[in-house]
């Protein structure tokens, strides 16, 4: 892995000096209310200890995609409360995150305080990289930390520019990631698993191209796993499947061959005619008798018990998305009973097991399995940019 500074490179006095936090505020709300405050939770080791060391402490990040624009409705204004009842200390809110305003405010602050900047990207320079946002936003700080992970697929001011005009750190949450990443695809123990699943192969056609070449076994679930068995020649019914990509489906196949992974198909299938909770019409069949009515919403209990003692032979595990139409019944049994598998190997000590990326940390959690994987990234985009093997330029920026 390449080389980051981390806190421990900070002084240990760090009394009224500025650190700039990039953070990830970017969290679900419901009115005035957080639903899944994981993110704010995440970046609490850096936030407090950098404040208990003495400094300043200045959140950088946006929330929603505002477009340069200063919408109210996307102001971080709204974070201050959520982040002081987490932390138990009293948090402020600065009207900018750069220039004379964001100074004014910053002014008056004590050692130890910390203070929530406005949205980053109610400036347009924000998306664009722009040096001068850039040189603004350094100019309030001493010391910049990346502990947003999440959006470090963005070449943003604050993500990416800033970081080479102060000295950088990458956070607790930051190196956490890194850690887990890397033991996970950078340089993991061997044999490899990685599922990937979720509706659509065309999102990531990138990563199982990649993993082709880097896991051992690759067990593909979800709708993107009917493109697949099409391409196998079997009939999906009314499935989704995107019939336009079967030349790339193939050719995936071909690079797995070569690499010696072994792709995991399911060959026992949950149907049903129409797409709802608990339908009369569900059923578990064979992978050749999918009916012309009907459609594929889980992978079948005997694919999954094969799956799991292919789980059981390997010492490392990758997982993006789910195996089924999780979030309806009883299509999220398969996700549930394999992420179940996977937990107990962790709790074992024979696995390591990560996880990201947009609904698997909702499946996980349906599994009430999350706690029980050895790490669980609170990225989307960006891990599966990562499962790309693709660089990300906020972590870039921070290589020293
Ligand atoms: C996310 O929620 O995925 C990150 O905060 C990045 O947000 P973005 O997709 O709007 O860049
Ligand atoms: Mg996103």
């Amino acid at each position: 892995m390449a080389a980051f500074k981390t806190l421990d490179d900070l002084p240990e006095d760090l009394t009224g000096k500025r650190a700039l936090v990039r953070v990830d505020l970017n969290v679900p709300m419901d009115g005035a209310k957080v639903t899944d405050d994981t993110r704010l939770r995440a970046m609490l080791p850096t936030v407090l200890e950098l404040s208990d060391k003495g400094a300043i402490v200045l959140l950088l990040s946006h929330f929603g995609r505002p477009k340069g624009e200063s919408r109210p409705d996307m102001s971080t204004a709204q974070l201050v409360r959520p982040l002081a009842e987490l932390t138990g200390r009293s948090v402020r809110f600065v009207e900018d995150c750069q220039g004379p305003q964001a100074e004014r405010g910053i002014m008056t602050m004590l050692p130890k305080n910390i203070g929530i900047l406005e949205n980053t990207r109610f400036h347009a320079g924000e998306e664009k990289n722009d040096p001068e946002l850039a040189k603004g936003m350094a100019a309030l700080g001493d010391y910049y930390v990346n502990d947003a992970f999440s959006v470090s697929h963005r070449a943003h001011a604050s993500t990416e520019g800033i970081a080479h005009l102060l000295p950088s750190y990458a956070g607790r949450a930051m190196e956490a990631e890194l850690t887990a990443l890397e033991r996970a695809l950078g340089n993991p123990e061997h044999p490899v698993a990685a599922v990937v699943g979720g509706a659509k192969v065309s999102t990531k056609l990138a990563v199982l191209g990649h993993l082709v070449s880097k896991v051992d076994h690759l067990i593909i679930g979800g709708g993107m796993a009917n493109t697949f068995l099409a391409a196998r020649g079997v009939d999906v019914g009314k499935s989704l499947a995107e019939k336009d990509l079967i030349g790339e489906a193939e050719s995936i196949f071909e690079r797995a061959d070569a690499a010696s992974c072994t792709i995991h198909l399911p060959y026992d299938l949950v149907v049903a005619k129409e797409f709802a909770p608990n339908p009369p019409s569900v059923r578990t069949c064979n992978v050749h008798e999918v009916a012309a009515d009907e459609m594929i919403l889980d992978v079948g209990p005997a694919a999954v018990e094969a799956l799991a003692d292919a789980l059981k032979t390997c010492r490392t595990l990758v997982w993006n998305g789910p195996l089924g139409a999780f979030e309806t019944p009883p299509f999220g049994a398969a996700t549930v009973a394999l992420a179940k598998t996977a937990a107990a190997l962790t709790q074992d000590g024979s696995m390591i097991s990560v996880a990201g990326g947009g609904d698997t940390v909702a499946a996980l959690n349906q599994a009430g399995v999350a706690a029980e994987f050895t790490f669980v990234s609170t990225a989307g985009g960006a891990f599966l940019e990562w499962m790309e093997g693709r660089v990300l330029p906020g972590v870039a920026a921070l290589q020293r």
